[in-house]
């Protein structure tokens, strides 16, 4: 498959196999991150993968904030909680010199390289944003330096995600282009 075609069909992931995902796999899932670039090559994610069932719950009982029911996620095997370790100088002066969080950029690009990572390996994958940080931080148990971005569930779809023959929910090319 080309990363193309990678793109194409990595689609968000809401129903899942209980299956666990192979060591390796998820080592291979942890690589595509470590490899990611990053401002300053400061490298500012940390990973918590959970597989653990307890925590998991944990996660989607007290980790997720109310009003989008999110139990599907309970079923996914794996939850990989990207956290931003915080308080690097050069980040903080990027901020403001440039009006930029760079460190929100650099988690985004590696939590995608994950994504699509995972997609190549037939897995499923849902980025989770709409999450409590700080609830995040204390069930995996990282300190306060370490702000939970997202989880990403990660798991044997039950089905095929995405249809490849239908149109996808996007902006029209001409929406969010200026060629020049
Ligand atoms: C940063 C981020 C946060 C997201 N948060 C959630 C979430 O909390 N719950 C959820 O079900 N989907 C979440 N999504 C998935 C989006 O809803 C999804 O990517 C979007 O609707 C496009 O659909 P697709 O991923 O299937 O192409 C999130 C995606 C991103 C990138």
């Amino acid at each position: 498959m080309s990363i193309l075609d990678i793109i194409a069909k990595r689609s968000s992931c809401r129903s899942y196999k209980p299956d666990p995902v192979p060591r390796e796999q998820l080592e291979s899932l942890v690589e595509a991150v470590r490899l990611a670039p990053s401002a300053c090559n400061r490298q500012p994610w940390r990973l918590a993968v959970v597989q653990d069932a307890g925590l998991r719950g944990r996660i989607v009982q007290e980790g997720f904030l109310p009003g989008i029911k999110m139990l599907w996620a309970q079923v996914a095997p794996v939850h990989i909680v990207l956290g931003m370790q915080r308080s690097f100088g050069t980040h903080r002066l990027g901020a403001s010199l440039a009006g930029v969080d760079y460190p929100w950029l650099d988690l985004g690009i590696a939590g995608e390289h994950l994504v699509l990572a995972a997609t190549e390996m037939g897995l499923g994958t849902c980025w989770i944003g709409w999450i409590k940080p700080r609830a995040v931080a204390r069930i995996v148990g990282w300190p306060r330096s370490i702000k939970p971005a997202a989880v990403i569930t990660v798991g044997y779809p039950t089905e095929p995600v995405r249809d490849p023959g239908t149109e996808r929910k996007r902006k029209a090319v001409e929406e969010i282009v200026k060629w020049m």
